[in-house]
């Protein structure tokens, strides 16, 4: 069966970590790079924390530094999620950070003219694609369809209208979501669903992988500060269910929607304004398997 190739956008950050462990050793996946964007924390940050998962986890894919602001509005990070590193909680080994040379829109745009039916995904602003879709718009036809998590149906976490990856960059997301291109949107309102429980951090030690203890060390320091920022009992594993539902297509349903980016100066700012029509070319998941999720993670910490 041929791999699904993808190029992987991301601000590392707890989840977005693990959506890198999933991608970097997985039968059905091509992983072909990785490019880091400011979010939850500063590019410098995000770079270096992608780097080191990469490399711990021994996934030797190219890694390009992409924005280190938004196109327009001030920048926005999540220290008080993430730690002030971004990926708190871990010590990785000292490495040389052997960055691409390319910085990250260039990267994308090389990186898809030299493949075909390229998945794109998004799990922090999406700025680097912005830019790479505005400046180099025949990379197009090489996209196959863009999965990212941002947004929501009728909820948030930084305002009571907005996602963070959306908010954080609402004119990136904006230009992403008019470019005609097959989208999957996956929000909030799902990925809320997937909560990192203690006993599932403790299912997941029982594994004693390379992988399974970073998960864990990562998930106590997340769980710790998700707590205290938003009460919850676990936190939420956004970013990976873009890799899980590559890897298993029965863990989201779908819904054909228009989606409306709010980029006006208003308290909904960075709103996804969602309105099902049939004949749309976004698809936003609507329901998670939660179970199953699990196990297809699970099964991700048990190959390393
Ligand atoms: C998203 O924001 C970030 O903090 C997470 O990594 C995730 O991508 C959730 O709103
Ligand atoms: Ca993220």
């Amino acid at each position: 069966m041929e791999k699904i190739k993808i190029l992987l956008d991301c601000d590392p950050g707890h989840d977005d970590a693990i959506a890198i462990l999933l991608a970097g050793l997985n039968e059905k996946i091509d992983l072909l790079g990785i490019s880091a964007v400011s979010g939850n924390q500063t590019l410098d940050k995000t770079a270096r924390n992608a780097y080191n998962v990469s490399r711990y986890l021994n996934i030797n894919v190219p890694i390009s530094l992409g924005a280190d602001r938004p196109l327009k509005r001030e920048r926005l990070n999540c220290g008080e999620i993430h730690g002030e590193s971004g990926l708190d909680g871990f010590s990785f080994p000292k490495y040389t950070y052997d960055y691409d040379k390319r910085r990250a829109p260039e990267f994308i745009k090389d990186m898809l003219l030299a493949n075909n039916d390229v998945i794109m995904v998004t799990t922090g602003p999406m700025t680097n694609l912005a830019i790479a879709l505005s400046k180099y718009p025949e990379i197009k036809r090489h996209i196959k369809k863009i999965i990212l998590m941002g947004g929501s149906i009728g909820e948030g976490n930084i305002s009571p209208y907005a996602e963070f990856n959306i908010l954080a960059d609402a004119e990136a997301a904006d230009i992403c979501f008019r470019s005609g291109l097959p989208i999957r949107m996956i929000g909030l309102d799902v990925t809320r669903k997937v909560l990192v429980l203690e006993k599932i951090v403790k299912n997941m030690g029982l594994l004693h992988t390379k992988s399974s203890e970073m998960f864990v060390a990562l998930m106590k320091f997340f769980n710790k500060t998700q707590k205290e920022v938003f009460g919850l009992e676990g936190g939420p594993l956004h970013d990976p269910v873009t890799i899980v539902s590559l890897i298993d297509d029965r863990v989201l349903t779908y819904e054909k929607m228009d989606v409306t980016i709010n980029i006006c100066n208003t308290e909904r700012y960075g709103e996804t304004i969602c309105v099902p029509n049939t004949n749309s070319n976004i698809e936003v998941a609507t329901k998670i398997d939660v179970n199953l999720y699990w196990e297809v993670i699970k099964a991700g910490l048990n190959k390393y």
